[in-house]
């Protein structure tokens, strides 16, 4: 095989590569060695979307090409051999023209951060390619694809976007789809709002599947021929990878395999996106060549599927069968929710299988083959044998042998019977997230042959069953046999089912580490009760399972039966200050969607650039001993290890600081919490830092220490706190005593307790220092505050500010955590390439960025609340303990943040004890709206109990008690602004005839009366949010082209600064009024953050940067103006009135005017501070088998004052509002015993994907006119509707409340396993198991009880 090379294209550019590491992913290569960047990496796990690519197979035998997604990130190199790739960067760019998808991106204002948007912009033209390759379909009206809209909101199911909240992407593939109205569609700068439905078509960028899809390179195909006719795989001798084209080869291969070699069967290698800690093997054997382990075959007897056929044929190929359509259709649906579609057109059935088998992996897809009694073909030596898939699940695992698996055999099954039998096959997931990229909790799959009994003995009885259970935690995918050989022969009735379910949870053991083992066991309970229920209560007549016309009173899939998102935006576009209010596209936008756009790890490195890699502390308070590498041995392309020894004589162990002090680069001899910095490892590649610092071994003491404080109670026995300037502790309200003497009911002395949240921005934490001549640095730094950044890099080397320079140019995603936390990542990097002299860079992986990064402040919540018995307050007492970690941070400023919006209701009188504590846990940062959306919510949750405590709307206890403007003045104070200023009773109105809230209010009550298994509720809830301004510098400049480069001190992290900021410049020059200074939008450049070009740019937080940074810039524009005038006047006369920019510019380089002028702006110290209002109202469905929640509706009113830009506004709104709803009802981010965070990648932390977001979602930009003291009357956008998903959480409380009647009305005996009543309380996050087990882990016992009783 010699001189075989590994050869493949990327966008058309041949590549050969003459050696290469096997583990080498597609994704390393892509971003080490082309020009190609638009691959990201934020998860490493298959689990985001980020990485995708588009891979073309030529198949010279059919002359036919065949094009899937798959993921960069797992995908070993060596398996593209022959491949052509595509990246999102090839479908389109600035060079060539931008590709209509990403046009489309930029034009529904789809991209934020753009982090995510390569990844979103091909999986969507996978989708596009898909429809439009397969000829057989009727072609579509000109324009368009042949996809339909349902297949468009599906094809970026897999990916996560952590800015916009999906909408505008699902509306920009959906504008693609054939079958869509294009009324439909939302906001976008293609059209105006009651333009014709022509206008409108002929405004969407073209699309045409002849010009826009990719054809694979002519070069490529002699390759292609050469592989799959000639059987040519790599050269043996440079590559250790061995490509067998047949079975007799494969065993070759595996004989000729030294006994101690290890070896790895790779198809998709998608497997180390679970088991990511795998070693590099001595061999890699490529099974996907073989054509045995390829095929599909199907006759009457069943069908046989290759075990290296990929999970996404499987599923064509049982949608496709005939003969068995019933069980193979519902087999496919089942598939098509695991993983994602780019995990499934890589990953084989095979390697899934042999991964339950071996692994333990959590396998929907064995479950499934249980149910469907499959057997599996297994190669050992020279033999084949055929085993039963459950047999082969009890074999000692085959990882650890030489065996093969060759394929499955799935039998036909059919009702042969005759007319009285009917065969069943119903499969059940719960996960997450409903239609996948989450593992479940559990996965179930029965077949049930049953017959139907004579009139006289009515009922349906059970001839045979099969009922497989798996995830639960098992050691692999089950059958319950005692379950089924109870059921045999029984004709189902209410007792049998109770006796089979009782049995049924004696056999789901879920393993001792298993996270929420009851739930589990009630999930399967509640599976085999929907299975079989229905056969039981449609008495001789069974229902058709097939097309899911089930009883109405069982349980429906709610994913099933929604219809499409659909959504509606309302905006204001102004036109007084133009192009300032426009509905501008986010500059770059196109830029981002393909790829090009540059983020800190997309710089070209240099070739003598080492990387970074932390090892940090996990022991939560101990003496460090010492640190060195597994079994002393320094591990491949390490370079150095540095400490806080190695920070310079000169400097400090400082690695951030705020207004509240610095935080430590490195622990010292003591570590003080788990996840703390101990030491940077360098090494030659960011994969060689990564593994030593999961090599390295640190040996710890804890003698003599005290106990670590790992949480509040501890702190306050310990009296362990930060200390509370009173600037940040507001003032306490009126006289609570008195309050609490006028109150005729009290709740005293409830506690809760609110977790944290991760930030999850899709860019980890990143930096890249270059050093420079005369002690000089130069750090790129993904970074919220490069202002600070820089001090503490100075700091840190002990040298003069002036010989740090720090440079921003975008960030991907921040959330606030690219703020404080992002400042020791560059310090580390500044101080090795200060030390080693030499370019380092640093590019966190997930894992270690979740250790690291803090997130959401957790607090203890005790309150008294007094009030009337028609609901009005008269008294609030609080207590509140802030768990701040280790460091200050920003946490001293958490008392004012949580008290803002808390004052939204009128409390009568407001007395509050606030405690920052210091624990040794990782310190908390500031997360979008810190303390402002849990002081929101704590307000919601007194409310909600108060009207539960006197069994009255709660929606009437909140209207009861929002503010007067009096009483807005009374907890506000200067703040509350003039009284026409607030604007939140007449959005509480206007929201409540927009929403049809009381008439849905009112079919939320018929719908709870008529469905058993299905409650629903609505809630509507208020915000006040405070903002400040701050002082914030801008500088603007004319070119002598009359170009114009803007600098500001905000940073754009996805939010639309810059946009907001060019229009602000171009609205600013404008004043010129010279001719063509109307267009200046498009001359106008805003430049990467420089902090020695500017300088005191501050954080870029709290949700008014841009306004700041607007009127930095407007000021600026007064200025140049203003030194234009004389010119202008000028040139006016002389030439009649008709001066244009360009002559206007020229005349004033020319007359040598100043064209360059910066500023500081501060704000009026006594208008700095102003409120925001908006409400929003959901509704919310809870399966109550399985406790998923599915937002039906949600309809927001936001007060944007006269927005500077709507569509980035609207985005704001609607992203924060879905951050939110990943708060309130999905995300935990916990820490273990000893403080070391638990959750760890995409497997366990679930941000909302866009089945996560409201079906119908409404949002409305309020436009309330002038505000005098705002920038050009506008307020702010990014943190205050992230409260207004509190609405979620309430009306799924509400949902759960219904449950809870529901099952005390079971209640046939005293005891109560559930316990249930109206009062509780319902934790954050709501996730599945949560709201399972408050509605009732047994509610189907108790069900049934109650059935048997006569209830
Ligand atoms: C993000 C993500 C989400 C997922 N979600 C789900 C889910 O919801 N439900 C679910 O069921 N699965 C899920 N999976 C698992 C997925 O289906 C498997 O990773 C995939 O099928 C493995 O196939 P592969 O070809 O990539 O195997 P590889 O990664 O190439 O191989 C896996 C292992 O099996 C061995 N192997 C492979 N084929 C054979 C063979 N024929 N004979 C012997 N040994 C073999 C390899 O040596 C290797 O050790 C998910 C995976 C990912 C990455
Ligand atoms: S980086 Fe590849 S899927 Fe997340
Ligand atoms: S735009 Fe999607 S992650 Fe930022």
């Amino acid at each position: 095989m010699e001189g075989n090379d590994l050869e493949f294209a990327v966008n058309g550019e041949r590549f050969i590569v003459n050696s290469v590491d096997p583990c080498t992913t597609l994704l390393d290569f892509l971003r080490s060695n082309t020009p190609f960047k638009s691959v990201k990496l934020a998860c490493g796990e298959g689990g985001c979307g980020a990485c995708l690519v588009v891979l073309s197979k030529y198949d010279p035998e059919l002359d036919q090409v065949n094009e899937s997604c798959i993921n960069s990130c797992l995908t070993l190199l060596c398996s593209v051999n022959g491949c052509s790739i595509t990246t999102s960067e090839g479908l389109g760019n600035t060079k060539k023209g931008f590709h209509p998808i990403h046009k489309r991106f930029a034009g529904f204002h789809a991209t934020q951060c753009g982090f995510c948007t390569p990844g979103m912009c091909i999986s969507l033209y996978s989708a596009l390619a898909n429809a439009d390759n397969n000829t057989s379909k009727d072609s579509p009206p000109s324009g368009f694809s042949s996809l339909t809209v349902s297949q468009a909101e599906k094809s970026v199911a897999g990916n996560l976007c952590r800015c916009t909240g999906y909408r505008p992407i699902v509306d920009a593939c959906k504008s693609f789809a054939s079958d869509v109205d294009i009324e439909d569609l939302g906001f976008n700068s293609f059209w105006r709002k009651g333009e014709s439905k022509e206008v409108m078509l002929k405004n969407l960028p073209p699309y045409n599947p002849k010009d826009h899809l990719v054809t694979f390179p002519e070069f490529l195909k002699k390759k292609s021929k050469e592989i799959k006719k000639l059987q040519h795989g790599l050269d043996h001798s440079r590559y250790t990878w061995a490509t067998p084209f047949s079975v007799a080869e494969l065993h070759n291969i595996l004989e000729a395999a030294n006994s101690r070699d290890s070896l790895k069967f790779v198809v998709g290698n998608t497997g180390t996106g679970y088991y990511k800690d795998e070693e590099k093997f001595d061999r890699y054997i490529d099974i996907s060549h073989i054509p045995e382990m390829l095929m599909i075959k199907k006759d009457e007897n069943g069908i046989e599927i290759g075990a290296a056929v990929t999970i996404s044929k499987v599923i064509d190929a049982l949608k496709e069968e005939s003969k068995s359509p019933y069980i193979f259709k519902k087999m496919a649906n089942h598939m098509e929710k695991t993983s994602n579609h780019f995990i499934r057109n890589s990953g084989s059935i095979g390697g899934n299988l042999v991964m339950a088998q071996s692994r333990k992996f959590p396998s929907d897809i064995t479950t499934l083959l249980l149910a469907a009694d499959a057997s599996v073909y297994m190669l050992n030596g020279r033999k084949t044998k055929m085993v039963m898939l459950w047999e082969f699940l009890e074999l000692p695992p085959v990882l650890d042998s030489k065996i093969v698996l060759l394929k499955v055999e799935i039998p036909s099954l059919t009702d042969s019977s005759g007319d009285d039998t009917e065969l069943l096959f119903e499969s059940y997931r719960a996960a997450p997230r409903s239609i996948g990229n989450a593992l479940p909790y559990v996965s179930a799959a029965f077949c049930a042959l049953v017959s139907h009994q004579t009139p006289s003995r009515r009922g349906v009885m059970v001839d045979k069953c099969l009922l497989a259970f798996g995830s639960y935690g098992g050691d692999h995918s089950i059958r319950a046999t005692k379950v089924e050989n109870f059921l045999m022969g029984k004709v189902l009735s209410y007792s049998v089912l109770y006796e089979a379910v009782s049995l049924l949870r004696g056999i789901i053991a879920p393993g001792k580490d298993t996270s929420q083992p009851e739930y589990r066991k009630s999930l399967a309970v509640g599976f085999l009760f929907n299975f079989f229920y229905p056969l039981i209560e449609s008495g001789h007549r069974i229902c058709s399972l097939d097309s899911g016309e089930k009883h109405s009173n069982s349980h429906v899939d709610p994913a099933k039966s929604l219809p499409f998102l659909s959504s509606a935006q309302q905006v204001f576009v102004s036109n007084e200050f133009q192009p300032v209010g426009e509905a501008v596209s986010k500059v770059g936008a196109a830029l981002q969607a393909s790829g090009e756009a540059v983020f800190v790890d997309d710089i070209p490195t240099l070739p003598d650039c080492i990387h970074g890699a932390f090892i940090y502390s996990t022991e939560p308070l101990a003496k460090i001993k010492r640190i060195s590498f597994r079994e002393n041995v320094t591990p491949t392309g390490v370079f150095a290890v540095l400490t806080f020894k190695d920070i310079p004589q000169q400097g400090q162990n400082i690695g951030s600081k705020t207004l509240f002090g610095p935080g430590p680069l490195f622990a010292d001899e003591l570590t003080r919490c788990a996840g703390q910095r101990i030491a940077l490892v360098v090494a030659d590649t960011q994969k060689h830092a990564d593994r030593a610092a999961k090599l390295a071994v640190v040996e710890y003491d804890i003698q003599n220490l005290e106990e670590p404080i790992l949480n509040v109670d501890d702190a306050v026995k310990r009296s362990s706190f930060f200390e509370v300037h009173p600037m940040f502790y507001p003032e306490l309200v009126g006289d609570v005593l008195k309050g609490m003497e006028e109150a005729e009911r009290k709740i005293l002395s409830v506690e809760f307790r609110l977790g944290s949240q991760y930030f999850f921005y899709m860019e980890p934490q990143t930096a890249l220092a270059l050093p420079d001549e005369d002690n000089c640095v130069k750090v790129f730094s993904s970074s919220q505050a490069p202002e600070y950044a820089h001090a503490v890099i100075a700091t840190c080397l002990g040298i003069p500010e002036h010989n740090v320079r720090v440079i921003t140019r975008r960030v991907g995603g921040g959330f606030g955590g690219k703020a404080v936390k992002s400042m020791p990542v560059a310090t580390a990097c500044a101080l090795a390439a200060h030390k080693l002299r030499r370019p380092v860079k640093m590019y966190l992986n997930r894992k270690t960025d979740m250790i690291m990064a803090g997130g959401r402040h957790p607090m203890k919540i005790t309150y008294n609340v007094g009030f009337r018995s028609d609901g009005k307050l008269t008294a609030l007492e609080l207590t509140l303990l802030i768990d701040a970690g280790i460091e200050p941070d920003i946490s001293p400023v958490m008392p004012r943040n949580i008290m803002g919006p808390l004052r939204k209701y009128d409390w009568g009188a407001l007395s509050f004890d606030i405690k920052v504590c210091k624990t040794n846990l990782q310190s908390k940062t500031a997360m979008r709206a810190p303390g402002e959306v849990q002081g929101s919510y704590i307000a919601e949750v007194i409310i909600e109990n108060v009207a539960s405590s006197l069994r009255i709307s709660v929606d009437a206890v909140r209207k009861i008690n929002l503010h007067t403007y009096d009483s807005l003045r009374k907890f506000y104070k200067h703040i509350a602004g003039d009284p026409d200023e607030y604007s939140l009773p007449l959005l509480w109105d206007k929201l409540e005839i927009s929403s049809e809230y009381k008439e849905r209010a009112e079919m939320v009550k018929d719908f709870n009366l008529s469905n058993i298994w299905r409650k629903r509720g609505i809630s509507r809830v208020p915000i006040i949010h405070q903002v400040m301004q701050r002082p914030t510098p801008g500088k603007v400049s004319i070119l002598s082209d009359g170009s114009v480069v803007v600098e500001v001190g905000g940073i754009e992290i996805g939010q639309g600064l810059w946009t907001k900021v060019q229009q602000m410049v171009a609205y600013g020059l404008g004043m010129t009024k010279c001719k063509g200074s109307e267009k200046l939008m498009e001359r106008i450049r805003v430049v990467q953050s420089d902090t020695l070009g500017l300088i005191q740019g501050g954080f870029t937080a709290g949700s008014t940067t841009s306004e700041n940074s607007c009127e930095a810039v407007r000021l600026c524009c007064v200025i140049l103006v203003e030194r234009l005038k004389p010119t202008m006047d000028k040139m006016t006369k002389e030439k009649s009135g008709c001066v244009t920019w360009n002559m206007l510019i020229q005349q004033a380089y020319a007359q040598s005017v100043n064209l360059s002028a910066s500023t500081l702006y501060k704000p009026e110290l006594s208008s700095m501070e102003y409120l925001n209002y908006g409400v929003g109202v959901s509704e919310v469905e809870v399966d109550l088998m399985t406790g998923r929640s599915q937002i039906l509706r949600s309809d927001i009113i936001y007060d944007c004052g006269k927005s500077l830009n709507p569509a980035v506004d609207l985005g704001q709104i609607e992203g924060a509002f879905v951050q939110g709803i990943g708060f309130f009802m999905m995300e935990e981010y916990t820490t273990d015993e000893k403080g070391l965070v638990v959750q760890q990648g995409t497997w366990d932390y679930k941000i909302p994907t866009v089945d996560a977001i409201p079906k119908h979602f409404y949002v409305e930009i309020l436009n309330t006119g002038h505000h005098k003291n705002r920038v050009l009357s506008s307020k702010a956008s990014g943190e205050p509707p992230l409260l207004l998903a509190a609405s979620v959480h309430c009306a799924t409380r509400s949902a759960v409340r219904e449950a809870r009647k529901q099952s005390l009305s079971w209640n046939c005996n005293d005891g109560n396993r559930d316990g249930p009543d109206t009062d509780f309380e319902l934790p954050v996050p709501a996730t599945m198991p949560v709201v399972k087990s408050l509605c009732g882990l047994y509610s189907v016992e108790k069900y049934l009880e109650g059935k048997i009783c006569g209830k």
